[in-house]
């Protein structure tokens, strides 16, 4: 019996309860994803109470597959059932956590797990032999990315992202010249080039996809003060200079994060800021015990973050590199000044800000 260990040891009986809870969530989870690819979520929030047929018809879906669904949905708790009518409903308490129309839609969310799922095989093989599983392998990674980013980033922006850089937003509507690096497909970008004109926006990226999608936003949004290119940030030696430089969740699955950093301040003209967000959390494991989102953490960097870095022979730092390390590179990088800013709405990020 470990005494000094933090994890509680249950019981067995106690342990296959807590065990059967997750599988059941794991489930719901799955289904969740479903709901919000098929728009059977979005479809209910609308919908007063009705039939497993008439949802399916309101939804134009197919019926057995979506009583199928249904049954999940009722009994993990997220769809309210009448068992003399027949009848289901998506209570709106819970359709505020689950559909499009808000900003912390965790059916959105659940998609990054059947996401990296399909990776499986392939991890199962790297725990045998080492190395990684390259970007190429997750063909719907930069579309839930870009869900989630619309989310932790685009929505955030004006309340709680931009104020945390005193005068930020004066300068932009002044006019500045700004760097988003690992921008994959550049809505963070995109939503600061609009609503700041008289800025100048730049977005790098080791992906040909990602940079293919936002350059074709910019095209749709007539934005002449955005500009996208794929680049390699592995060693990163810029060639313009920028009062702002923006990292939104990409600093930890880089191939050369530390090279990328160091490149990040040079980039900085000599009052400009470096503004990161990052996940949230300790670099040690013991102090992430009972952190809701740790075993999530852990998860995507174990099945992506990490594993996408080391493809590229990277240094695979993961999800979960923490808050010291990261603060330690920050200052390995050059950065003298560096405020670390939690978000009381989001707890899965931290916000840096940094200057050298
Ligand atoms: C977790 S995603 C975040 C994307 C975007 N900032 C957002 O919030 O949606 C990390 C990004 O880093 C990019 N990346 C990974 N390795 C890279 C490298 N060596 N050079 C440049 N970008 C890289 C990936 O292509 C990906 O778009």
């Amino acid at each position: 019996m470990c005494t000094a260990c933090l994890t509680k040891t249950l019981p067995t009986d106690d342990f296959a309860e807590h065990l059967v809870g997750m599988l059941d969530g794991a489930a719901v989870i799955q289904m969740l994803s479903i709901g919000h690819r098929t728009g059977l979520l979005d479809a209910m929030a609308e919908l007063p109470p009705g039939t497993s047929s008439a949802i399916a018809h309101a939804a134009g879906l197919n019926e057995r597959y979506v009583r199928e669904w249904l049954g999940a949905m009722v009994t993990g708790g997220v769809v309210a059932y009448d068992p003399a009518t027949r009848e289901y409903h998506l209570p709106p308490s819970h359709a505020a956590l689950l559909t499009r129309a808000s900003v912390s839609n965790i059916a959105a969310t659940a998609q990054f797990l059947p996401v990296l799922a399909g990776v499986e095989d392939d991890i199962v093989e790297c725990f045998r032999a080492g190395g990684g599983v390259p970007y190429s392998a997750y063909p719907r990674f930069h579309q839930v990315m870009a869900e989630e980013s619309d989310m932790t980033v685009v929505a955030g922006l004006e309340e709680h992202i931009l104020p945390l850089v005193p005068g930020l937003t004066d300068q932009l509507a002044a006019g500045i010249d700004v760097l988003d690096v690992g921008c994959g497909r550049g809505h963070g970008i995109i939503a600061l080039a609009e609503a700041y004109p008289n800025s100048r926006f730049v977005g790098l990226d080791l992906s040909k996809d990602a940079i293919a999608y936002a350059r074709d936003l910019v095209v749709q949004k007539g934005l002449t003060n955005a500009r996208f290119e794929q680049r390699d940030l592995s060693g990163f030696d810029p060639d313009e200079r920028f009062d702002l430089v923006t990292a939104f969740d990409a600093v930890h699955d880089q191939a050369d994060p530390a090279g990328m950093l160091a490149g990040v301040a040079k980039a900085l003209k000599p009052s400009g800021t470096f503004l990161m967000q990052d996940i949230a959390g300790s670099s040690d494991v013991g102090n992430n015990v009972g952190r809701p989102l740790a075993p999530f953490t852990y998860t995507i960097s174990c099945l992506h973050c990490m594993t996408v870095s080391l493809a590229q022979g990277g240094a695979g730092l993961g999800a979960a590199w923490g808050e010291e390390l990261a603060q330690k590179m920050l200052a390995d990088a050059g950065f003298s000044k560096v405020m670390l800013h939690r978000l009381d709405h989001d707890i899965l990020n931290a916000f840096y800000v940094a200057q050298r």
